[in-house]
């Protein structure tokens, strides 16, 4: 998982801000109003380099990447192994910096933002599910769950009934006082895609979150993903998995840290491609999904 954040290390919650981080200064100065964020693209990736030196050894991970996401879309990022997926899903996230370039989210630069800006937008608008799983182990799926509220600062009672109902989204609440090791992978990568929406962040990033599955529950974290998509959440997912990425609107394909391919399959504000997925599992959040969370 992702670096701890601050307020969590101190063990207290942060003082709400003066403004919301939406509200702040856009590039050149100027205030973006709520209106201009419909239109912005949530993510606005340009020229982007990443660098990593080992000693004398250089690696050109990702070589100027442009790449603007809007709100809504589901986006599959392919590639072969090593061809800079996973760093560009860090810089995303915020959870790495570019060595050039400019990365905007939601129309604030990322660079200008210090460690605390960092924190609340990792933590408010971007849910992070990763290949595996990274729950805490001995620490049963509820209280995995729970963790993002925790680090938000809601108290206990609240946290609970969050973390009931996005388990219960999921389709695994029954499950909720089990540890991690007593859940298939299937159920595991379940309550991290709970514990990945609880906060309900507007952006899902996702590293291989099938890599470690069978198909069956391909097939099933597929169907959440693409309801997730549905209630107009924006979608970014790596695969290796050509039929993984065919339930997405859009392929990014990576070579050596370059953009390739760029084909868009479906329209940003059309549903996602049918999952072609005949589990009766998801029936709960199938019906959560109409309640249209954004
Ligand atoms: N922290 C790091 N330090 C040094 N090299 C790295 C680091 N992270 C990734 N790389 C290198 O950057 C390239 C892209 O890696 P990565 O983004 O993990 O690829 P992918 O996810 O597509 O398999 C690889 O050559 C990898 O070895
Ligand atoms: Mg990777």
């Amino acid at each position: 998982m992702h670096k701890p954040l601050r307020s969590l290390r101190k063990g207290q919650a942060r003082a709400p801000r003066r403004r919301p981080l939406h509200e702040r200064a856009a590039p050149g100065g100027a205030v973006r109003r709520r209106d201009d964020r419909r239109i912005a693209p949530v993510i606005d990736v340009h020229d982007v380099c990443k660098v990593f030196e080992l000693g004398q050894i250089r690696v050109d991970a990702l070589r100027n990447v442009s790449l603007r996401i809007e709100r809504g879309d589901f986006v599959a990022i392919m590639g072969s192994s090593g061809s800079g997926k996973s760093t560009l899903m860090n810089i995303l996230g915020c959870l790495d910096i570019p060595t050039s370039g400019r990365y905007e989210i939601d129309g604030v630069q990322v660079s200008e933002m210090d460690e605390d800006d960092l924190s609340d937008l990792r933590n408010r608008k971007i849910g992070f599910v990763f290949q595996n799983f990274n729950l805490v182990p001995r620490t049963s799926a509820i209280a995995n769950v729970e963790l993002p509220l925790a680090y938000a600062g809601l108290p206990r009672s609240e946290r609970h009934q969050h973390a009931l109902a996005a388990l219960q989204a999921m389709g695994i609440a029954d499950r909720s006082h089990h540890l991690p090791s007593e859940l298939s992978g299937g159920q595991q990568q379940r309550v991290a895609i709970a514990r990945a929406i609880v906060t309900n962040p507007s952006l899902i990033l996702a590293d291989e979150p099938t890599g470690n599955l069978d198909s069956h529950s391909t097939e099933d974290v597929l169907e959440i993903f693409a309801a997730l998509n549905a209630q107009g959440r924006t979608v970014v997912l790596i695969t290796h998995e050509p039929d993984v990425a065919e339930q997405a609107k859009r392929l990014v394909r990576l070579s050596d840290g370059e953009v390739v391919e760029d084909r868009r399959t479906t329209n940003v504000h059309d549903r996602p491609p049918v999952v072609h997925a005949q589990k009766s599992s998801h029936r709960a959040f199938s019906a959560g999904a109409k309640e249209g969370r954004p």
